[in-house]
């Protein structure tokens, strides 16, 4: 049947009858958008949880971050403190939590290395150091005098961990294997990119500043 006639059979259904249709179709498309917004991003992500149950706020009661990490003479990142660093407290249990006996159960006894899972972990393709990003770095430029323990600059780029209870779960991208919460290249960009800043520093927006 030509398509015309379909058309003038959907008009002589009435206003009444159009507006019924139109409505059906955005609420389908509203029910699909709020459905995908929901489905799409579980599909998306494997949630793993962290191997040991270490919450940053049982820590912090004893340490300052820059105990555990910090930059090395040469410049290079602590990164996170090896099993070494914790059995000092931890080849004995000094609580009744389930999450330290299985720490020391798996790991502390034998010394064994946990196989932590980095949140912000960058792709390959992707060089960073904490050494150009040091509070000196910012404080050189003057322009946020906020800034003045290395560790006001962390969550700039990193969610905070210390009120957290239990770790943050790690979310990694089926296709890709990254970790959803790797900083992304406008994050990077809202400095290097930032009209203010330039002349200021060495951070640059050139590709292949980051890119190598
Ligand atoms: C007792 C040692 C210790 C102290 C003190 C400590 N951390 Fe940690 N930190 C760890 C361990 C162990 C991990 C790995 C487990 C995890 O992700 O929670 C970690 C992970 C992190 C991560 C996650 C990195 C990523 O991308 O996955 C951030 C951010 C962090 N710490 C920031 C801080 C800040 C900020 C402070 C101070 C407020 C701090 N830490 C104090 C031991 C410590
Ligand atoms: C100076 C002592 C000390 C050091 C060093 C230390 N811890 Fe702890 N840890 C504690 C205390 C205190 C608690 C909380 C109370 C308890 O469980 O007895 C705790 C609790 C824990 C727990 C139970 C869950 C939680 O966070 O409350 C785990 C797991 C743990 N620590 C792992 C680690 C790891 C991994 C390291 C090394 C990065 C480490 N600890 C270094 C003192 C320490
Ligand atoms: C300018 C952004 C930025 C700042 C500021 C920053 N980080 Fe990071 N951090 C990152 C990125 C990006 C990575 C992932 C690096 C990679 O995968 O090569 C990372 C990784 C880490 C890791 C995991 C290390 C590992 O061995 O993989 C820890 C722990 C960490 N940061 C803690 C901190 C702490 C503590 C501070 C504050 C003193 C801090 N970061 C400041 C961006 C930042
Ligand atoms: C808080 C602002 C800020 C953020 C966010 C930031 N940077 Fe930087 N970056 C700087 C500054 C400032 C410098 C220059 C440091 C200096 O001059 O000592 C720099 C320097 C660098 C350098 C060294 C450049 C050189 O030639 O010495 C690299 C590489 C770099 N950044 C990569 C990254 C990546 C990758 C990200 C995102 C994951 C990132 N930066 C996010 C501020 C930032
Ligand atoms: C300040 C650091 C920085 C600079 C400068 C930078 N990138 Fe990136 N780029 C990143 C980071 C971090 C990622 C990985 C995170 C992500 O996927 O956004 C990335 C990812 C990418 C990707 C992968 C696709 C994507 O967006 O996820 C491409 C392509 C890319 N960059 C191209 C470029 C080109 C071209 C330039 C120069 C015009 C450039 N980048 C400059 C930090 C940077």
């Amino acid at each position: 049947m030509p398509r015309h006639s379909e058309n003038k059979r959907f008009r002589a259904a009435g206003p009444g009858r159009q507006a019924k249709v139109f409505a059906g179709f955005f609420l389908g498309l509203a029910l699909a958008l709020c459905l995908g917004w929901r489905l799409f991003p579980a599909l998306m992500y494997r949630e793993i949880p962290q191997p040991v149950a270490f919450t940053h706020a049982s820590h912090l009661e004893l340490f300052d971050c820059a105990d555990c990490h910090y930059l090395r003479e040469d410049g290079s990142f602590s990164g996170i403190p090896g099993t070494e660093d914790c059995l000092q407290c931890h080849d004995t249990p000094r609580g009744d939590s389930r999450a330290e006996a299985e720490y020391i159960e798996k790991y502390a006894t034998g010394e064994k290395k946990v196989p932590w899972l980095v949140h912000q972990k960058q792709p390959d393709n992707v060089f960073f150091s904490h050494a150009a990003h040091d509070i000196k770095s910012c404080q050189k430029m003057g322009c946020h005098p906020e800034w003045e323990e290395p560790e006001d600059l962390c969550g700039y780029c990193h969610p905070s961990v210390e009120a957290l209870d239990q770790p943050a779960p790690y979310k990694e991208n089926r296709l890709t294997g990254y970790s959803k919460s790797t900083m992304k290249m406008a994050d990077c960009e809202s400095c290097h990119a930032n009209p203010d800043h330039r002349d200021l520093t060495a951070a640059n927006n050139a590709c292949f500043t980051c890119h190598k």
